[in-house]
């Protein structure tokens, strides 16, 4: 199937484009059609369900929405106001959907995750997400409750400028390619096992996957099949399938030669730490996690659970040929064939298999080659706000694997979070007493801890504390890696924050000291993001400003690492939120109260 059959726009060459603005302004005078005012909003009617799919062309459960896996794109402008009236149909499981990156400025009740900002919406029940997405970006949604991200929860999320705006560089169409990993085996058998004594890991995925189409341990095999004009290539475990019928074939992006692209990658990935690249064709890198940076060109990229990018692809190479656009496993030894899409060059046939290999994906562990990426991403100069130069708190978050009770955990600085059944953001608010854990949660680890050496770390415990921030104070972050349970096993995480963007200040080899690093931290064109990454024995300082009522949640976006414990929360000038939808918080403590609530809100 053709990417644009997806609804997404094809290759429009420049004068298309004038063409379109030329109907875009007829359309305009049309009061009925109001293409883009900053006040428009945007409806979508919802089911989530579960549906027979074969992803990599294996049957499985897959969760979808209307049907669609991934679910629908969402594209809006910036500005414009999102409502979506989400029913749940599932059977017996309840759910939520998580809007990635976007802030949520005002309406910290829509930020879809589960005992934190809402209650999970049960089997038949509706609940309405009305937020604005107020700055354009490639973002995504997903399901924020157990793991449903990993069951297919998730879709694409695309921001456009607000009308009269412009992007800071050109292109001449663009393609939307969510990549994602794959099991055979049900989430609800993966939480089980991460949940059991003794542990049963969920083991490397089964397929990657990009916009939902992957093959399952199909491998091309080297130079004749893949030069063959057979639109089918034999591996170890079967035929390659190019023939476009299957479900899981792959995307094809059509394109035509001499323009220039933009892609939006996004990764929804439950464990896989990706690299993407397409043969022969350099990207330049222009956008990471909904903010412009300064322009690079790369081979190829990493990309990280929960982060998203655009590149501009140029298509300048042999006209007559196709090619391999890849994403393959990096940070953990890998035990999966890389996912494939084809660039097809029209008029080429979109099914013929490109003479040329995939692009190799970079060795696994060359955390050197992917920390030099990392060090390449910088803010666009006078497109993005720079940091305050001073933070008024440091919080040090030590990210470490141990035992409790038994039990496999992540903690941060010794606690591994539980969430409550009472979401924090109406707990805080009505100002409930045994909601959560009261104590204030550590602002660092001991002095003493050697960030090398395995656990056990005896002290660990299960807990659901809150960081409580001042509002519009500057925080620092610092997340500090460390040994986990194996000895010289240090794993890759990926932090994400909801309800702000952070400026990502450095990133360290070992133990952070302020006395020495601080000094070297970007305070001139820190990029704003919204993930970053920590590499393994090394720490990332984040600074932000905590100026967004609402309780947040800051995890590693890793699915198994977030099921077991690895994440905090944060909450900053809950007291100021105004108008909780009831529905978001009919459970837990606060499941009685509705109308108190409702009078609170209205005596404030
Ligand atoms: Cu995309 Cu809390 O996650
Ligand atoms: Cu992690």
């Amino acid at each position: 199937m053709e990417l644009s059959l997806l609804g997404c726009s094809p290759g429009v060459s420049r004068p298309f484009t004038m063409i379109v603005n030329f109907i875009a302004v007829l359309l305009l005078i049309q009061p009925s059609l109001p293409l883009g005012s900053g006040s428009m909003t945007r409806h979508f009617k919802w089911e989530v369900g579960y549906v027979f799919r074969s992803p990599d062309c294996v049957e499985n459960l897959v969760m979808a929405i209307n049907g669609q896996f991934p679910g629908p794109t969402i594209r809006a402008k910036a500005g414009e106001t999102l409502h979506v009236e989400l029913t749940n149909k599932l059977y017996t499981e309840g759910v939520v959907i998580h809007w990635h990156g976007i802030r949520q400025f005002g309406t910290p009740w829509a930020d879809g995750t589960a005992s934190i900002s809402q209650c999970a919406i049960n089997p038949g029940e509706t609940f309405v997400y009305r937020f604005k997405v107020d700055k354009a970006g490639t973002y995504f949604y997903h399901g924020h409750y157990g793991m449903q991200r990993a069951a297919g929860l998730y879709g694409s999320l695309i921001v456009d400028v607000a009308e009269g705006e412009k992007e800071p560089f050109d292109y001449d169409g663009e393609f939307s390619l969510l990549l994602s990993d794959w099991w055979h085996k049900s989430v609800h058998e993966q939480e089980v096992g991460l949940s059991s004594v003794p542990f049963r890991w969920i083991g490397e995925p089964q397929s990657l996957l990009i916009n939902g189409r992957g093959q399952y341990n199909c491998s091309l095999a080297s130079g004749s099949a893949v030069a063959s004009s057979n639109a089918t290539t034999t591996g170890r475990g079967g035929p390659c399938r190019f023939l476009g019928h299957e479900e899981c074939a792959p995307q094809i992006l059509g394109v035509l030669p001499n323009r220039t692209y933009r892609l939006r990658l996004a990764s929804a990935a439950s464990l896989s730490s990706l690299n993407f690249a397409v043969t022969s064709h350099r990207l330049v890198v222009v956008e990471a996690d909904g903010n412009y940076v300064q322009p690079f060109a790369v081979d190829d990229l990493d990309i990280y659970s929960g982060e998203s990018y655009s590149v501009l692809l140029t298509t300048d190479q042999d006209p007559a040929a196709n090619y391999f656009i890849s994403a393959g496993v990096r940070g953990r030894q890998p035990n999966t064939t890389q996912a494939l899409a084809i660039l097809n060059y029209k008029p080429n046939p979109p099914f013929r298999p490109p003479p040329s290999p995939p692009p190799v994906t970079p060795r696994w562990d060359d955390y050197s080659r992917s920390r030099r990426f990392s060090l390449k991403v910088h803010a666009l100069a006078g497109r993005s706000p720079k940091p305050p130069r001073k933070s008024d708190r440091q919080i040090i978050l030590l990210n470490t694997q141990n035992t409790v009770h038994g039990l496999v955990k992540w903690s941060i600085n010794n606690i591994s979070l539980a969430l409550p059944t009472t979401p924090y953001l109406a707990s805080i608010k009505y100002q409930l007493k045994h909601a959560f854990d009261r104590a204030p949660p550590p602002e660092r680890f001991p002095e003493n801890y050697n960030i090398t050496r395995p656990p056990p770390n005896p002290n660990s415990t299960v807990g659901s504390q809150v960081y409580r921030l001042r509002l519009n104070s500057t925080v620092d972050v610092v997340l500090q890696n460390a040994n986990a349970m194996k000895g010289n096993v240090s794993e890759i995480h990926s932090w994400h924050l909801h309800g702000h963007d952070f400026w990502v200040l450095g990133y360290g080899e070992g133990r952070f000291t302020a006395a020495k690093d601080e000094g070297h931290f970007n305070l001139e064109d820190p990029p704003l993001k919204n993930t970053v990454v920590v590499y393994p024995y090394g720490w990332t300082a984040v600074r932000f400003a905590a100026d967004n009522p609402g309780a947040w949640a800051f995890h590693c976006h890793v699915e198994p690492h977030l099921h077991m414990g690895m994440g905090v929360v944060f909450a900053e000038g809950v007291h100021r939120v105004r108008g909780i939808p009831r529905e978001a918080i009919a459970c837990g403590l606060t499941a009685g109260m509705k109308k108190a609530a409702a009078e609170d809100d209205a005596g404030n």
